[in-house]
C-alpha cells in the first residue's frame, strides 16, 4: 500500500509498504477514505517529539470501511464505516474503566514503554502514527490501517454522512471539546483561546455549546482570526496587541474566567520568554516553547481555571508557580478521552448542532502529503486545516 511516511525532520516520503494485517483478535482492518494533517504531526515534522524511527508511518485522524476483522471483535463487520480515536485504547484496564481511554495501561507495549516511562514517569498510551513513545504504531495518512482493540474504540458512521462532518471526532472534535469542559464553563463566562488553529476553533465552537458568554481568540494569522470571528468570538492579534493588558481591559481588570492552551510545545512570538526558549531548544538546551502557558497563568482571572489541549513534551522553566498559587488557580490537560466523548458529539453533528468542516482549506490525494505538510508548517494562515483522500 502506498503510505506516508517519516524519515527525519522536515523529511516525509510516500512510499510503498507492506499491508497490515489482523495481528491480533480484536484488531480490525480499515481502508482508509479520508484521513487529516494536525498540528500534533508538526511536532513530530519539526522533530520535537522523540521516539521517531526512520520509516514510521504518520497520521492518527483517519476513518473509513472496515476490510477485515479479528475473532474476537463482535462489534465491527465488514464494509462498516468507521471513524477511529487517535488514541488506542483496551477498554477494560483501570483507566479505561474509568473512562480515561488516554490512560489506558494495555496499549503501549511492554518493550517501547520504558522510554515513555523514563520521560514521564509513567507509561504513556498507545496511539496512532506517534512515535515509538506511544507505542510504535503505523498511522492513518495511509490506504490501510491496522486498528487494535477496534471493538472499543471506533465509533460506526451511518450511511449518507460525508467523511468531512465526522472526520473531525477522530481527535480535534473531541479535543475541542474536553478543553472546553476542562475549563468548567458556568453561564456566560468569558473564556480566552490561544491559538486559532483547528484545535483553537474548535474549542471557541465547543465553548460557546458549553455556556460561554464571550470567547476571546488569540492568533495572528488574519484567516485564523477570521475564522474565530466567524464563529463568534472576539479576536487579539498578539503581534498589534499586549495580550494580557488587552484580555484584563476587556473584562473589566477580572481576566478571563477560563484560558485555554490550544498552542502547545511551539509557541511563535517575539517575546522574551519566548526567544530565549528558541535559543535553548535549537541548542537542545531545552525542549518547549512554553510562552502561552505562561501567559494563560498569568492572564486568567483569580480563582480561575487553566485548560492545556495544547501538546507539551519535556520541561519548561520560568512558568510562574507563584501565580498559580496565589490566584488559586486550577490547571486541566491531558491528551482527549476521546472514546469517552464520540457518541454524544456524532449526536451533535447528525443534529446540525456543529459546522464541523468550516475549517477546512484543502482537500487533496494522499500522494500530496508531504508538499501539504510543508504548506501546513509554512503557510498556516492559509492552510488551516488538509484533509486528504488516499484515492
Ligand atoms: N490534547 C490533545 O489530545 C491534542 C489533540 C490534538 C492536538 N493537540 C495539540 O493542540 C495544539 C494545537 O493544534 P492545532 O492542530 O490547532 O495546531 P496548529 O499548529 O495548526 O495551530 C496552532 C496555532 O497557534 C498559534 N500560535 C502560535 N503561537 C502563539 C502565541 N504565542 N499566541 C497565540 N497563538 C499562537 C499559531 O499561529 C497557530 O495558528 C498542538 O500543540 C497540538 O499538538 C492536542
Ligand atoms: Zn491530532
Ligand atoms: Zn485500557
Amino acid at each position: 500500500m502506498r503510505a506516508l511516511t517519516w524519515h527525519g525532520k522536515h523529511n516525509v516520503q510516500m512510499d510503498t509498504v507492506p499491508d497490515p494485517e489482523i495481528i491480533n483478535p480484536r484488531d480490525a482492518i480499515i481502508r482508509i477514505t479520508a484521513t487529516a494533517i494536525c498540528g500534533s504531526d508538526l511536532h513530530l515534522y519539526d522533530s520535537y517529539i522523540p521516539g521517531m524511527s526512520n520509516g514510521d508511518i504518520l497520521g492518527h485522524e483517519f476513518m473509513g470501511e472496515v476490510v477485515d476483522v479479528g475473532r474476537g471483535n463482535t462489534n465491527l463487520k465488514k464494509g462498516d464505516r468507521v471513524v477511529v480515536p487517535f488514541v488506542i485504547a483496551c477498554g477494560q484496564c483501570f483507566f479505561c474503566q474509568k473512562s480515561l481511554p488516554a490512560a489506558c495501561d494495555n496499549s503501549n507495549p511492554a518493550d517501547k514503554a520504558d522510554a515513555s516511562e523514563i520521560a514521564f514517569g509513567q507509561v504513556m498510551t498507545g496511539a496512532f502514527g506517534y512515535s515509538h513513545l506511544t507505542g510504535g504504531y503505523a498511522g492513518g495518512q495511509a490506504e490501510y490501517a491496522r486498528v487494535p482493540y477496534s471493538d472499543y474504540g471506533p465509533i460506526k458512521i451511518p450511511d449518507g454522512v460525508e467523511d468531512e462532518k465526522v472526520l473531525f471526532l477522530s481527535d480535534i472534535f473531541p479535543t475541542g471539546w474536553m478543553a472546553a469542559e476542562n475549563c468548567q464553563i458556568e453561564r456566560g463566562d468569558t473564556v480566552a483561546v490561544w491559538g486559532c488553529g483547528p484545535v483553537g476553533l474548535f474549542a471557541i465552537k465547543c465553548a460557546f455549546l458549553q455556556g460561554a458568554g464571550r470567547v476571546i481568540a488569540i492568533d495572528h494569522h488574519p484567516n485564523r482570526l477570521a475564522l474565530a470571528r466567524a464563529n463568534g468570538a472576539e479576536v487579539l492579534n498578539y503581534h498589534e496587541v499586549r495580550v494580557r493588558e488587552t484580555l484584563q481591559e476587556m473584562t473589566a481588570g477580572l481576566g478571563p474566567d477560563s484560558c485555554i492552551d490550544a498552542v502547545g510545545m511551539e509557541s511563535h512570538g517575539f517575546s522574551p520568554d519566548n526567544i530565549v526558549d528558541a535559543v535553548k531548544t535549537s541548542t537542545r538546551m531545552g525542549t518547549d516553547r512554553a510562552h502561552v502557558l505562561r501567559e494563560t497563568i498569568m492572564a486568567v482571572r483569580k480563582g480561575g481555571t487553566v485548560s492545556v489541549p495544547g501538546v507539551y513534551g519535556g520541561f519548561a522553566d520560568k512558568v510562574p508557580v507563584g501565580a498559580f498559587m496565589q490566584k488559586g488557580l486550577t490547571l486541566k490537560t491531558g491528551q482527549t478521552h476521546v472514546q469517552r466523548y464520540l457518541p454524544a458529539l456524532l449526536e451533535m453533528i447528525l443534529d446540525g448542532r456543529i459546522d464541523t468542516t468550516d475549517l477546512i482549506s484543502h482537500r487533496l490525494p494522499l500522494e500530496q502529503a508531504p508538499e501539504a505538510y510543508r504548506n501546513f508548517k509554512e503557510n498556516q494562515n492559509e492552510w488551516t486545516k488538509v484533509v486528504l483522500h488516499p484515492e
